[in-house]
């Protein structure tokens, strides 16, 4: 899959591309069904949430060995329409995943990511330049009411904003405040919904300020998460790092697979 001149200006002008129903429903079909097997492991690396401990986020999928290792996953992430788009978009073909996840958001209690840049805890990683990307895959049908992510347009070009720690919710992250957030929202267009079928792709840089609201309604939202950044600008050592589930040292140059691979995974 060649990106053309036109869509990599509009990665560089708006800090994301969407791609409606890049994934057929047989390779999504094997990947929740891997979803739903991983998520009734208990690893590290596993977040529940609400008084039933329904999975939330499900980290580690995409290595070849551990408790969530799954090779569906696996090779998604090598595929062309993750690793292939990563790399065009950054210019870059050596990569690795700083980590992969499914974000399960469970239809009526699946709560909120506040509004955040991701790079604003990768940089705390020990990671100097925002040179990393994260493909989104649509495993169900994203929509406002079930609570897509919301990307701002152009907000990547702010650089990174100071954080602060978010606990509001059982996977805490280093997010934006109201303060932040207001000056940010006078700058740039409107929010856009990032909505799509089961199969859609979305690509964000990793300074991109967006979110997600609560699953009010009675479908589940699953989206898998590859935060792919390039070998050269892996992390510098620092004080308590975070676990290799989120943060990974594994910085190989991926292979690039072929788009049968997913399905060929689930046959083996
Ligand atoms: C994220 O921004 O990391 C996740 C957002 C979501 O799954 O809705
Ligand atoms: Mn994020």
């Amino acid at each position: 899959m060649q990106l053309t001149r036109a869509q990599l200006e509009a990665f560089d002008r708006d800090g994301f591309l969407v791609f409606p129903e890049l994934l057929a429903q047989e390779e999504i079909d094997i990947l929740l069904s891997e979803t739903e097997r991983v998520s009734r492991v208990e690893a590290d690396g596993i977040f529940r949430e609400g008084d039933d401990q329904q999975a939330k986020s499900l980290f580690r999928l995409h290595e070849p060995d551990g408790a969530t290792a799954s090779p569906a996953f696996r090779q998604l992430a090598r595929s062309p329409r993750c690793l292939g788009l990563a790399q065009q978009v950054l210019a870059d073909d050596a990569l690795y995943l700083h980590h992969s996840k499914v974000n399960m958001k469970a239809a009526i209690q699946g709560s909120t990511w506040p509004w955040h840049q991701d790079f604003m805890s990768w940089k705390l990683d020990g990671i100097e330049r925002p040179n990393m990307v994260t493909v989104l895959v649509m495993l169900h049908e994203a929509t406002p009411i079930n609570g897509c992510l919301y990307f701002i347009p152009g907000s990547h070009k702010l650089n990174r904003l100071d954080p602060y720690y978010d606990t509001s919710t059982a996977y805490r992250l280093w997010a934006a405040d109201t303060k932040t957030m207001r000056k940010a929202m006078a700058l740039y267009p409107e929010p856009v919904s990032v909505t799509g079928a089961a199969g859609t792709v979305a690509v964000f840089h990793c300074n991109l300020l967006h979110a997600s609201g609560h699953n009010l309604s009675p479908v589940d939202r699953w989206h898998a998460f590859m935060c792919f950044n390039t070998v050269a600008n892996h992390p510098q050592p620092v004080e308590d790092p975070r676990p290799d589930y989120v943060r990974s040292t594994n910085w190989n140059k991926l292979v690039l697979g072929d788009n049968s691979q997913i399905s060929n995974a689930a046959a083996g």
